[in-house]
């Protein structure tokens, strides 16, 4: 959950620009962003980010049974964006918002934003309103092209914050050994019992859930996988850039193609006028 993320990363973003959701979401899955390629300062867009997956998928639960995917998602901005505020939404912007609960990262990157545990069957597409901020008034912020990140996650994780593997997770024979022993308790889970090559047992517990690809009697290897891989889901996290675009520049260019042309019209001008003194000359 994004919540797993906010406790225990400060920034979600490490050094390599990997989004720390994959910390816990092992299985990678695409996503896709849609975001405008400039903005203007101090204004609204929208930032969109599709988590596509199949609509009959379902998972794992933590009590064992199938069920159905939740989405979530993060969106890295620039310093100085952040989310709109609903005073500067547009009625059908409003509407989205109110259905759709977004949180900033943390109170140290109010430019961070995030969203789920949301439904998947609803929420495939997760959009984000963000305020652009204005260089003029905003003294750190300026006229540049500018980069964001953003992630999106369907299904559970594989890891909990405390390190022990989730259901939907793959577990693996910590030794080289044979199974002497594979034992069903009473909660569900599962114990095997494996006889190391130094005839010492380890005992390797797996929690309800899961479904074993190994018997009784079977020689294992150390990190050879024990159970069937349930996990459907998927984290995924791509970078765009967009442009705050600065309004003088864009009236400097309006004008600058007006003058252009408007010299071009006149040099016309001035040659249909010289041409027809050449034509009076040549009469003579
Ligand atoms: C569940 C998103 C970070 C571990 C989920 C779910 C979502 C999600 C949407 C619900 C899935 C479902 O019910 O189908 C995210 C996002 C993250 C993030 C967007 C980053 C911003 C993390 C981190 C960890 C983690 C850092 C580990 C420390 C888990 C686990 C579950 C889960 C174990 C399953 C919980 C359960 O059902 O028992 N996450 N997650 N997530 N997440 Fe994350």
């Amino acid at each position: 959950y994004p919540i797993y993320a906010q406790q225990a990363y400060e920034n979600p973003r490490e050094a390599t620009g990997r989004i720390v959701c994959a910390n816990c979401h092992l299985a990678q899955k695409p996503i896709e962003l849609n975001i405008p390629k400039s903005v203007l300062p101090n204004s609204v867009f929208e930032a969109v980010v599709k988590i596509p997956y199949s609509d009959n998928a379902q998972q794992i639960l933590a009590n064992a049974n199938k069920g159905p995917l939740n989405v979530g998602a993060i969106l890295i901005l620039p310093e100085g964006f952040s989310l709109a505020p609903i005073s500067r939404l547009s009625e059908e912007q409003k509407a989205r918002a109110k259905i759709t609960p977004i949180q900033v990262y943390n109170n140290q990157h109010k430019n961070i934003l995030v969203a789920g545990p949301l439904p998947g069957d609803k929420y495939k597409e997760i959009s984000f309103p963000i305020l652009s901020p204005d260089p003029q008034s905003n003294k750190q912020t300026y006229f540049l092209k500018y980069p964001i990140y953003a992630g999106g996650n369907r299904g559970r994780g594989q890891l909990y914050p405390n390190g022990e593997k989730s259901n939907n997770a793959l577990y693996t024979s910590p030794v080289d050994g044979k199974i002497l022993q594979i034992n069903k308790e009473e909660n569900n889970s599962t114990k095997i019992v494996i006889e190391t090559n130094s005839n010492n047992t380890v005992t390797e517990k797996l929690p309800s859930g899961i479904e074993l690809i190994v018997k009784e009697g079977q020689i294992v290897k150390t990190d050879q996988v024990l159970n069937k891989d349930l996990n459907v889901g998927g984290f995924g996290q791509i970078e765009s850039e967009f442009v705050l675009q600065d309004p003088g520049r864009i009236k400097g260019m309006i004008l600058f193609f007006f003058s252009i042309t408007l010299t071009q019209i006149l040099l016309i001008l001035k040659k249909k006028q010289f041409e027809k003194v050449q034509a009076k000359q040549l009469n003579i």
